[in-house]
């Protein structure tokens, strides 16, 4: 086999909030394939970069009163920690704020111009006569044009589905400045995408993209391409485009470059002897494998290799997309504390748990992954630690307590040796393709087999026996050895796990060519545990504090990157740090009495209220326990949000919030209104 030289990227981070389970999704699944292909002897390279550009950076930095260049390297050196604390193992991480990318879209667009694809047409768009700027979609909301519902963004009804152009909402206002925004025209930056069908068509066919995604891209080719408007009028926060001066490439422009741009700057910098061309001329021999959500199809698999063929770059050789995460069946939410982010996670639990039941449901298609929370704890629990480390914690003992430590000269049951190494090859067909889930299917069977004939043998029982004892060694050598075999399959999964493991083995970097050979009259060393059991327990902290820190921390605001309408950053909700009216209007607030509080067994901080909110009982959940005794509540009137979504919390349903003033802890002050309110009154 010969040694391929790879380039894997995973989509580029906006450079607006922190990294979240989607992000980590895409990031393992990328890890998994690289670690994988570096396992075989390939050289396999990964980049990524945040992605920087757009008018929410520069709002977003004039807001916190600092430059955007200082906002996004703030963001970046977060974002790199958190995927480090994940086991990502980038090559280089870097920025598409850079001089590098640039270079390259300057590059990009010269040539693209030279050739003619480049042409420029009139635009007319709403304008904020205030902050004297364009407003993109999501900064203008106003009536449906259609069925006329208030607040609606510039773009598509959530109330009748109507997708529509901003100029036609009726009341249009600015969500930067609130004012009546203008039509005005202005000369934008057109790619031609059409000139590119025929390549287009050629790359699908070639294996561009998965069937599935093939087929959808086949129909977009079919219904006619139209031609990409790439510029944004000043001021804008990202690269000007040459020859002009007020106009600005568009975020989606110079993102994807920013794979090229990460992977020049890791080439200048760490005299790694790599060339440029060799991987990115149009006649490279290397591949270049971008791993994608499905939400970003159409800058990946359109727009991408167009602009990298007009520009005499080569093209990827496969788009690998991925579909969204959700959590128990719906989508990551804030309130419930299924947003998770990367940091709170790592403060709760080990990554590689996450990164082995992401494993467990990345089967290469772009259907959504669901992380189901009782069944991520299962998994964990019953493979990692109940089939594959107990291999090595039921023989480890006899080979170090009995026979010094060595594994016997030979091997017996050769069969069963034979078949799990056998199955590398298998094996790795999956990895190649992607399909994780069923790698991971199969070396649970071999796990499996291997508990099952290790029950069988009772080494326990059978140590007893001193005529026994070289059957001993040898069921437990062949234990050894065949968690080894499960130990080099799973190594791009959970490569601290492999790295521990070869500690014990006492064995250098496992490579997967390694399972041909099994370690004969090897000395190994003394075992310690490899894994802990996941706690269910600790998984609920996580959730609770997830839910805690989106209640008491504003949602990241919508810097950074894309316009794209369902990049993950969608997954949040996305404000400027202001709400407008409308939205504060539709927070319910009421009066309501305590009619009853206790304490809550099990729970430090939370008190369980019984509220009257005018003839409606509620349970309400509160974390005021350190600053009011239960007792001194009752009868009290208080402030509640209404119609908060009921929580559930480990220790029932919460159904509102009180509001309290404070630092926390024991100084808290619960709001109440003056004497002659009532329960149920509305608070306005
Ligand atoms: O959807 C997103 O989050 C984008 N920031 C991805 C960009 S990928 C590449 F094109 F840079
Ligand atoms: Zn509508």
């Amino acid at each position: 086999m010969s040694r391929r030289r790879i380039l894997v990227t995973s989509a580029l981070p906006n450079a607006n909030g922190a990294i979240h389970l989607g992000h980590l999704l895409e990031h393992v699944q990328t890890d998994i394939w690289a670690r994988f292909q570096r396992m075989r002897g390939h050289e396999c390279i990964y980049v990524c970069a945040d992605d920087t550009h757009g008018t929410a950076t520069m709002l977003k930095a004039e807001q916190e009163k600092t430059t955007p260049e200082a906002l996004i390297e703030a963001i970046r050196v977060d974002h790199a920690r958190d995927f480090a604390g994940f086991g990502i193992s980038h090559d280089n991480y870097y920025s598409t704020h850079s001089d590098e990318n640039r270079h390259y879209s300057e590059l990009i667009f010269n040539r693209l111009q030279a050739a003619g694809y480049i042409f420029t047409r009139q635009v007319d768009q709403l304008f904020d006569p205030e902050r004297k700027l364009f407003l993109a979609d999501r900064y203008v909301k106003g009536n449906c044009p259609k069925c006329k519902t208030p607040d609606q963004y510039g773009d598509n009804c959530e109330s009748c589905g109507a997708t529509y152009d901003a100029m036609e909402l009726t009341s249009p206002r600015s969500l930067i400045s609130g004012a009546t925004p203008v039509v005005r025209a202005s000369d934008h930056y057109f790619f031609d995408l059409p000139q590119f069908e025929a390549p287009l068509r050629a790359w699908l066919a070639a294996g561009g993209a998965q069937p599935e995604v093939a087929n959808k891209l086949a129909e977009w080719l079919d219904g006619g391409l139209r031609a990409w408007d790439i510029s944004r009028d000043a001021p804008y926060f990202g690269f000007q485009i040459p020859g002009t001066t007020d106009k600005y490439f568009y975020v989606w422009m110079d993102a994807p470059i920013g794979y090229m741009a990460s992977f020049a700057n890791y080439i200048s910098t760490q005299a790694n002897g790599l060339d440029f061309d060799d991987f990115w001329s149009a006649d490279s021999t290397c591949e270049v494998h971008h791993f994608i959500g499905k939400d970003i199809v159409n800058f990946h698999a359109l727009f991408w290799p167009a602009v990298l063929e007009g520009a005499q770059f080569r093209k990827p050789t496969r788009v690998h997309t991925h579909g969204f995460i959700t959590v128990d069946g719906t989508k990551m939410s804030k309130s419930r504390g299924t947003f998770i982010n990367a940091s709170t996670y790592l403060e709760h639990l080990d990554p590689e748990y996450l990164r082995y039941y992401f494993a467990t449901k990345l089967n290469g298609t772009v259907d959504d992954i669901d992380i189901s929370l009782d069944d991520f704890v299962a998994r964990v629990n019953s493979d990692l630690v109940g089939k594959v480390v107990n291999i090595a914690s039921r023989c480890a003992g006899f080979i170090n307590k009995q026979f010094d430590g060595k594994l016997t000269d030979k091997l017996i049951e050769d069969d069963l040796w034979q078949q799990a190494s056998a199955a590398s090859d298998e094996l790795a067909q999956h990895f190649e393709a992607g399909d994780v889930a069923r790698a991971i299917r199969r070396i649970m069977e071999l796990a499996d087999q291997a508990n099952q004939y290790i029950a069988h043998k009772e080494p326990w029982a059978r140590i007893k026996d001193p005529a026994l004892r070289d059957e001993v060694h040898g069921v437990c050598s062949l234990g050894i050895n065949l968690f080894r075999l499960l130990v080099i399959y799973l190594k791009p999964v959970v490569p601290s796990l492999a790295t521990d493991s070869e500690q014990f083995l006492n064995v250098d970097s496992l490579a997967w060519e390694d399972a041909q050979q099994p370690l004969l009259g090897h000395q190994v060393n003394k075992f310690k545990p490899l894994f802990q059991r996941m706690d269910r327990k600790v998984l609920d902290k996580l959730i609770e504090a997830s839910a805690e820190e989106a209640g008491s921390v504003a949602e990241p605001a919508a810097a950074g990157a894309t316009d794209s309408k369902n990049s993950k950053s969608k997954q949040a909700t996305q404000d400027d740090g202001y709400i407008h009216i409308d939205d504060f209007n539709k927070v319910q607030l009421k009066v309501a009495k305590i009619v009853a509080a206790s304490n809550v067994e099990g729970a430090d901080k939370l008190l369980q209220l019984t509220l009257d909110v005018g003839g409606e009982t509620r349970q309400v959940f509160s974390g005021i326990k350190a600053a009011y005794q239960a007792e001194d509540l009752v009868g009290r009137l208080t402030v509640v949000v209404a119609n908060l979504a009921p929580r559930k919390m480990k220790f029932g349903v919460s159904e509102g919030m009180v509001l309290a003033a404070g630092p926390g802890g024991d100084e808290l002050f619960l709001l109440s209104p003056d004497s002659g309110a009532q329960a149920g009154m509305d608070v306005r």
